[in-house]
């Protein structure tokens, strides 16, 4: 089954509970590798993603088991095996095995590295700042190999925060003879739950959250007790459904401290918001107003992530609104979909797009073509009068462990077909 059907309209009304954090888990289960020891990650998400990561992590020999609270991993027996483009499939975050096999066993064999079509997704900052610590690179039919002799502290400065990147050197450093200084770094708050997680093993680690972290090598790292934290992304999907729905939800478990330029976007458009530790509530207004512009850019800007959920709530609001797009150059893939919908679409460029609210969108056939575009066509749905089919939804459950079952509790007409 790999289509989606809404009935629209739907207005969401009631709580949803937020799962586990995809960002932040990936990084972190390939961390795991750096211990040889048994960790548990509490409030894992059951999403594909990790199932992937999950398998990659078995074929290199952890012991891995769900348990009812989460997940077990013991990386005592792994050990580094050329990992073939069948296991690698199409996930972005085989990458972060890169600096985790090279710190704990000084050599890696990656096919390739796969992802969300969101654009071109190069992995030179990776690249170079593994071989400022020593790494030496070749490419032998279609696979990246590394190995070193052993990594070594270094000065580092990234091109531009890459939140992959930055956890990646993060990786490679925990165990890395002296000290690894990474400037001009990601801030995101999945990085420093990865540096939490490696703190808590015994990693010495400075300045996380900030643009300079600063790394000091130690002898090993033991397994540990670990919750997963809420995803910002996952919140913020569903805050702009109800934004764009006119609804009245309980986001429990939401990081709203994570949330900050998203809830001033959803309050421009006329929403009310309340925060406390055990989440946030927000009322959506009867129409959104438009926002004149959204520019996403690196945490604590609004992310790219929430660009399409949030283009679409612009979609339905009163005026219009300018979305510019400075991280990914394929965001705007979801664009013509939406104009099967009625949307009206003003002037597109490649990171820039002008949309006009109208007052409902049509019920169609649409196609998700990646992750965060499709969780925001089943939001177009929502808005939408008639019912509306999202074709290739298999992309949906990369990131969302089960966005039906969420958005039913909340009233929504879904089912999948
Ligand atoms: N970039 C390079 N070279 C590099 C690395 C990055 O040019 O070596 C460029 C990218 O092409 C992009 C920009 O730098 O234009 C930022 O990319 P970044 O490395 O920060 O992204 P990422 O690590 O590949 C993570 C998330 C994405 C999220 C971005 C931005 C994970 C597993 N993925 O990707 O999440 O959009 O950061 O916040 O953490 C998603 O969850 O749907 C998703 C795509």
């Amino acid at each position: 089954m790999d289509s989606i059907l809404v009935q629209g309209k739907s207005r969401l009304c009631g709580a949803v509970k937020i799962q586990g954090s995809k960002n932040a888990v990936l990084p972190i289960l390939a961390a795991s590798l750096l211990t040889k020891d048994c960790s548990f990650f509490e409030n894992c998400p059951k999403i594909s993603d990790v199932y992937q990561m999950i398998d990659i992590l078995k074929f290199f020999g952890c012991e891995i088991h769900w348990e009812e609270k989460g997940l077990y991993v013991d990386s005592a027996k792994a050990s580094p095996r050329n990992l073939p483009e069948d296991k690698a499939g199409n996930m972005r975050s085989t990458i972060f095995l890169l600096g985790a096999l090279l710190g704990a066993h000084k050599s890696a064999c990656i096919s390739r590295v796969g992802g969300c079509v969101i654009g071109e997704r190069s992995i030179n900052y990776h690249v170079s700042a593994l071989e400022k610590m020593g790494t030496i690179f070749s490419w032998e039919e279609g696979q990246m190999l590394a190995w070193t002799e052993g990594l070594i502290g270094a000065d580092i400065t990234l091109p531009s925060p890459s939140v992959g990147a930055t956890e990646n050197v993060i990786l490679a450093s925990v165990l890395a003879r002296g000290v690894t200084h990474v400037r001009g770094c990601a801030r995101e708050p999945e990085i420093v739950s990865l540096c939490e997680y490696l703190r808590l093993c015994g990693a010495k680690i400075q300045g996380e959250g900030t643009n300079t972290i600063r790394i000091q090598g130690v002898e090993m790292l033991h397994g540990m007790h670990f919750v997963i934290p809420p995803d910002r992304i996952v919140a913020g999907t569903y805050l702009f459904a109800t934004v764009a729905t006119g609804g009245n939800v309980f986001l429990q478990n939401a990081p709203w401290r994570e949330l900050y330029a998203p809830l001033a976007i959803a309050e421009q458009m006329g929403a009310v918001y309340n925060c406390s530790e055990e989440g946030i509530y927000i009322q959506g207004p009867e129409r959104p107003k438009a926002v004149p512009a959204i520019v996403t850019g690196p945490y604590p800007e609004f992310p790219t992530d929430l660009q399409s959920v949030a283009l679409v709530a612009n979609c339905v609001a009163d005026g219009c609104c300018k979305i510019v797009e400075t991280i990914f150059e394929n965001r705007f893939r979801i664009l013509e979909e939406l104009q099967k919908m009625d949307a009206q679409i003003v002037e597109v460029s490649a990171m820039c797009a002008q949309i006009c609210g109208v007052e409902k969108l049509k019920g169609s056939v649409v196609e998700a073509k990646e992750l965060r575009g499709g969780a925001a066509l089943v939001v177009a749905g929502l808005c939408a009068k008639g019912s509306t089919t999202i074709r290739n939804t298999s992309f949906l459950y990369r990131g969302y462990e089960n966005i039906l079952r969420d958005l039913r509790e909340l009233g929504a007409r879904v089912a999948s077909v």
